[in-house]
């Protein structure tokens, strides 16, 4: 959410800032701006739409070797021009880029701003403000005036500042928010994920919260909010230009479908050995084992892979499993069995909501496991123990290789747990067969993608909404087939259990709606969710079918691999993904960037 970038040193900043945001749009695409300074020249553009839109705005003559920018997911006030960071102090000494909600920014304003000027509605343009007044009115040294500054502001955040006196520094904060800075030869960058600077530099230097950042273009100087100078070493971060790329592909989340078989050998390797046996750390299998509850925590996506995987985990483990919605469990916290364990199931690991959670597990004393993309993330380092999913970065705001790498890494967890306990169900699943299985039936969907794209047409280009409807597994998967449907192609949809929709729902079923149908690995639930089709259809709806090849009858619609039942929601997901992708390409939208959304949601 909102993504910022900074560059001090020997380099053209305009060239760093741009490419960083380009590849930071993901975090935000309503609005953006860059600051750039030579230390006697200062230039400041800004631009309601996308980084293209700014680009278009950009001069010749701007140039400098220090400057910040910004990419914005509006929280408070419109993505307007005046809105867009970065935002400037009252005399425009100070410029300040922001991620992250300030909360108490009315009351900063009453207390301390009084006849101020502000262009905007921003809480960042109050923060810059504060600084400014603390410097220029007051007397204060910079870094003080930044230091009281944010002592005073509550909430979130991620800051890079300039000061245009003295353009040889940014000075950089942090909490909750995430910001990395990145290590150059003659020049030091600030960004919110690697991925902005990966062209500059492989060399990352992580920041926690409640720290401040000294950045010049040769040093790098963090302290605490007390004053004392922490030492921090540099990590290289294993990203490649080419992954964070879109290749030949129109979009990336079509790449990012198409990735989905390579993720799953990715995850074989990585966790099994070659002869077949359990490569999951030790520590993460005896913490399973003493738990008598699990408990996964996520949001959106992420939680519906939990969801998908509650029976697979359930079955080998023994151990009951509970989903949780993070932005509900942070602050209404259920009564916990005796010896909890919390599983926070994110692909960015930033994600707010899910982090909230994990403040107060660890208040609590529970132990906690990360299962997330993103190696060094917020939610990885602070929990007990961590997963990494090693899907490759997810671009398009619409997630789906990281959802089926969620699955399957859970499914290496439950084996190796159920393996660990003697279980004989688990020591007879051969997962690592199994999964390469799966990696082909996914080959196999993705290679029927034109006959897919027919069928969208004929069914979802001129509804306002749809139905998914299933048993079971099946009926976790259309939780997530709707969801997608929803946020990338604007169709309203729900994901039903098939059973549930003749106690109420049916009613909103009339000639012509459109209802997708899941069947998958069980007989008896085929049979019911068939007469549930025959109810809909009955009633006019439109009906499309995915059935796995087993159950499949004359006149179904597309049909999917077999693959053992722990796996089916992987195999199942894959033609609701191609579904919503060719929904929303029919439809002439923005399939990566949707509107209102913005991968990594890091406010609450
Ligand atoms: C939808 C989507 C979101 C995320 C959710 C949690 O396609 O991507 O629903 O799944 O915002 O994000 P993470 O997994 O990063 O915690």
């Amino acid at each position: 959410m909102c993504g910022i970038v900074g560059v001090v040193g020997n380099r053209n900043a305009t060239d760093i800032l741009m490419q960083g945001l380009e590849k930071l749009e993901y975090r935000g695409y309503d609005s953006a701006g860059i600051f750039v300074t030579t230390g006697q020249k200062n230039s400041l553009v800004k631009s309601v739409g996308r980084i293209a839109d700014l680009h278009s705005k950009l001069a010749l003559d701007i140039a400098g070797s220090t400057g910040i920018g910004h990419t914005r997911w509006a929280t408070h006030g419109k993505p307007t021009v005046d809105n867009a960071h970065p935002h400037r102090s009252q005399t425009e000494r100070f410029v300040l880029v922001h991620n992250g909600v300030i909360e108490n920014y009315l009351q900063m304003k009453e207390d301390y701003l009084s006849g101020h000027d502000f262009k905007g509605q921003t809480d960042t343009e109050i923060a810059v403000h504060l600084i400014g007044k603390f410097v220029e009115e007051e007397g204060m040294e910079v870094f003080d005036a930044f230091k009281k500054a944010l002592d005073i502001i509550e909430g979130s955040y991620a800051f890079a500042l300039i000061d245009a006196e003295d353009a040889d520094v940014i000075y950089v904060a942090k909490n909750k928010s995430p910001l990395l800075i990145g290590l150059g030869d003659g020049y030091n960058m600030v960004c919110s994920d690697a991925m902005a600077m990966i062209r500059e530099t492989n060399q990352f230097m992580e920041i926690h919260d409640k720290e401040l950042v000294i950045v010049k273009k040769d040093s790098v100087q963090v302290q605490d909010y007390d004053g004392n100078i922490l030492e921090r070493g540099a990590y290289t971060a294993e990203l490649d230009l080419s992954d964070i790329g879109k290749g030949t592909y129109p979009f990336y989340m079509l790449k990012e479908i198409d990735e989905q078989p390579t993720v799953m050998r990715k995850l074989i390797s990585t966790y099994a050995d070659q002869d077949g046996s359990m490569k999951v750390d030790g520590d993460i299998i005896k913490a399973v084992q003493e738990a008598d509850r699990i408990y996964i925590l996520a949001a959106g996506t992420s939680y519906n892979a939990g969801f998908a995987s509650k029976n697979m985990l359930e079955a080998l483990t023994d151990t009951p499993v509970e989903l949780g919605v993070a932005s509900e469990w942070g602050y209404h916290m259920p009564l916990l069995s005796k010896k909890p364990l919390f599983i926070l199931l994110t692909q960015s690991g930033e994600t707010a909501d899910s982090r909230q959670v994990l403040v107060k597990a660890n208040e609590m004393g529970i132990p906690s496991l990360t299962i997330t993309n993103v190696p060094g993330s917020t939610l990885s380092r602070e929990a007990t123990y961590t997963m990494l999913l090693h899907a490759g970065p997810e671009i398009a705001v619409a997630s789906t290789k990281a959802y089926t790498a969620q699955v399957a890494a859970l499914a290496f967890l439950a084996k190796a747990v159920g393996e660990a306990n003697g279980k004989k169900e688990a020591i007879d699943f051969d997962l690592v067969h199994e999964l390469s299985i799966v990696a082909q039936s996914i080959e196999a969907t993705l290679s029927e993608k034109d006959a897919i794209a027919e069928k969208v047409q004929n069914l979802l280009s001129t509804t306002r909404n749809a139905f998914y409807i299933g048993r079971g597994n099946d009926y976790y998967v259309t939780i997530e087939a709707a969801l997608k449907l929803k946020e990338i192609s604007y169709i309203q949809c729900e994901g039903f259990a098939a059973g549930e929709l003749k106690h109420g729902t049916i009613s909103l079923i009339e000639d012509g709606t459109p209802v997708i149908a899941l069947i998958s690995a069980n007989e008896v639930t085929a049979a019911h969710t068939r007469g549930n089709i025959a109810e809909v259809v009955s009633r006019g709806a439109h009906i499309l079918t995915i059935v796995e090849e087993d159950l499949a009858r004359d006149g179904d619609d597309i049909i999917v691999n077999q693959v053992h039942p722990y796996l089916s929601s992987i195999s199942m997901v894959i033609p609701t993904q191609l579904i919503a992708y060719y929904a929303s390409l029919q439809r002439d939208l923005d399939v990566d960037k949707p509107r209102n959304l913005a991968k990594a949601v890091t406010v609450e």
